[in-house]
């Protein structure tokens, strides 16, 4: 129902699986928090100099700025002492992040992105926080990366929270997809978008266009059609956007549909693609697909890649489900 707090909403849900016990709930209600402490920082922006370049690199030899570090922070901070975590990955830690010793050990282990897009930081355009959720292994004395090594269809719960004109959080357990508004007064997600669907069809793509040279030939025919629209034989002209957020991109598609492609390149193959698997295609694939759209490499679906490492990068198509099967077929 729309107007339902999340945790209402989360509790309900449970109520529907037997046997849950409730640690899910309480999880998915820290991440929870955890965005709505993010998104405070974000919207302090120079305030509270949370704007600064720190000049550091992450393991992806990504500039890291002084928010990227405080979201991090905050996520970790928010989620280590709860007991619901058996261990942590992040975009910004080289290695897997274990729960410190003073406190319990829970069931599940959480991918994620602190902040993506955050090359929109200075400029002021919407970005977000990124979560996959997974089981962690019982009954073992000491988590490893290994353990992160699950395909997308294992997640048990996945979702972002986009910072933009309105903080939102999209949220998927696998049965469909909902959207929440932050409702600053009372400080609580508020279910506003029930039951996302991304359309089937769409005529809006978005890829950055200035990789062309480097694209290999699917992509390239894909593109160039859509370019040539009417004219060039499709039965429609299309429109494209470009935002270099995959929180605001994803959001758009499940808003309207579209094509969202950030596929392999030439200048990419060393690095088996630009987004990262685990914490980036695998939660966006998932939401995708609760969505009833399409997520795919070009060459496989998302959520049935084996991953082999926790930065693990990959190529992602991934959208309205017609437009997707078409750049999938021209792999073929
Ligand atoms: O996290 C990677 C990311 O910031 C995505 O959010 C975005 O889709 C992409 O990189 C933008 O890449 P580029 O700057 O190459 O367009
Ligand atoms: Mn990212």
């Amino acid at each position: 129902m729309i107007g339902q707090q999340l945790t209402q909403f989360l509790i309900n849900e449970q109520r529907k699986v037997p046997g849950a016990t409730g640690e899910l709930t309480l999880l998915l209600n820290d991440i929870a928090s955890a965005c709505k402490a993010i998104g405070h920082e974000v919207n302090r922006g120079a305030l509270a100099g949370n704007l600064d370049v720190i000049g550091t690199e992450n393991v992806q030899g990504e500039v890291q700025k002084k928010l990227d570090i405080l979201s991090n922070d905050i996520f970790i901070r928010s989620l280590e002492w709860t007991g619901h975590l058996a261990a942590m990955a992040s975009e910004e830690n080289d290695e897997i992040i274990p729960i410190p010793a003073e406190y319990p050990r829970g069931k599940y282990l959480v991918a994620f992105d602190p902040l993506d897009g955050s090359s929109n930081i200075e400029v002021n355009l919407s970005i977000g926080t990124i979560f996959s959720v997974m089981r962690a292994p019982e009954g073992k004395a000491t988590i490893t990366a290994e353990d992160f090594m699950q395909k997308g269809t294992a997640q048990v719960a996945a979702g972002f929270c986009i910072y933009g004109p309105t903080t939102i959080l999209i949220l998927t357990t696998g049965q469909g997809v909902n959207g929440f508004t932050l409702d600053r007064n009372v400080g609580e997600f508020v279910l506003t978008h029930p039951n996302v669907r991304v359309p089937e069809d769409t005529s809006e793509f978005a890829i950055n266009m200035s990789n062309h040279r480097f694209w290999e030939e699917p992509v390239r025919r894909y593109v160039d059609e859509c370019v040539q629209g009417k004219a060039g034989g499709r039965e429609k002209d299309f429109n494209m956007r470009w935002l270099a957020s995959m929180v605001a991109e994803v959001y758009r598609v499940l808003m309207r549909g579209g094509l969202f492609t950030y596929p392999m390149d030439e200048k990419l193959k060393s690095k088996g693609g630009r987004l990262r698997l685990l914490y980036e295609a695998n939660p966006m694939g998932f939401i995708i697909e609760q969505a009833g759209g399409v997520a795919s490499t070009g060459r496989e679906r998302i959520l049935d890649i084996q991953p082999t490492g926790v930065h693990q990068r990959v190529p992602v198509i991934l959208g309205s489900k017609n437009e997707v099967e078409r750049l999938v077929s021209y792999h073929q």
